[in-house]
């Protein structure tokens, strides 16, 4: 992945964070695109002390504007965009009867508009070399409704997969490949909200018996950015351990 460049969200920490050291472990130069400025700073840092190319980057991919001069910042201090990875999100446990119209309009805007808009930016520029990888990280939430009390959550997900499939149809004739990543339960902070008793019951009904690391994701995520995939868009990896099989 020497010379190319990509954008991470949410690479703060997580599944985000092994993304942007994976893909910087295979040459690309990274974009640490989060809210959290410190944890950015310190990712980026540390894949910098390692020999590879990072900057970190605040945006709250949310906001339409920040994310047009998130692009344009990112451009300027790498040059261009090859790899565009929507990974930030938020999984609030908020039961139906308590879901408020702000908490809907906060989720679907942090895991699924920002998806819209950060695509659409980034193809642009991916467009003038007629070369690009997306990849969005869905959940199976999105495939089969959720298991907890996330139902904003699962349609912001599930969206996600339908977008995935449209705005590949869109941008294949670009060679612009767009494809989403599924994930299970991930040892991260997001998942640790959910409290012990019920990660533990839900480990249980895991076929393989336990949570992923968030490199176990990062792998299959850089795998779709890769050079060796050209032949893939429009799909949904699920990588979960076997606790869905579609
Ligand atoms: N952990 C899991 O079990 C799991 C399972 C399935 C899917 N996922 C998905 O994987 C992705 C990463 O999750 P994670 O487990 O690493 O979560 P995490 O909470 O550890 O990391 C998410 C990151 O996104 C950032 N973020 C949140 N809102 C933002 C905004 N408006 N603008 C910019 N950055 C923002 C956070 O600051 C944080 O650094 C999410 O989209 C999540 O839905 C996670």
């Amino acid at each position: 992945m020497n010379n190319r460049v990509a954008i991470v969200t949410g690479a703060a920490r997580g599944i985000g964070e092994a993304t942007a050291r994976i893909l910087s472990e295979k040459g690309a130069a990274v974009a640490i695109v989060d809210l959290l400025e410190e944890e950015s700073h310190k990712v980026a840092e540390s894949i910098n002390a390692s020999g590879g190319r990072a900057q970190a980057f605040r945006c709250d991919v949310s906001k339409p504007r920040e994310i047009e001069a998130l692009t344009q910042a990112v451009i300027a201090a790498f040059g261009q965009i090859d790899i565009l990875v929507n990974n930030a999100g938020i999984c609030p446990r908020i039961p139906i009867q308590d879901m408020t119209e702000e908490w809907f309009d906060k989720i679907i805007n942090i895991n699924l508009k920002s998806v819209f808009f950060l695509t659409r930016a980034a193809a642009e520029n991916m467009k003038l070399r007629n070369w690009g990888r997306i990849v969005n990280i869905s959940s199976t939430g999105g495939r089969i409704g959720g298991l907890y009390r996330a139902t904003v959550y699962s349609a912001s997900k599930g969206g996600m997969l339908a977008m995935t499939k449209s705005m590949a149809r869109e941008y294949a004739p670009y060679n612009i490949l767009i494809n989403a990543v599924a994930p299970g339960g991930v040892d991260t902070p997001m998942l640790q909200m959910g409290g012990e008793e019920g990660l533990r019951k839900y480990v249980e009904t895991i076929p393989l018996r336990r949570l992923a690391a968030p490199a176990e994701i990062a792998r299959s995520i850089v795998q779709l950015c890769s050079e060796e995939t050209t032949w893939v868009t429009g799909a949904t990896l699920d990588v979960n351990g076997g606790v869905v099989m579609m």
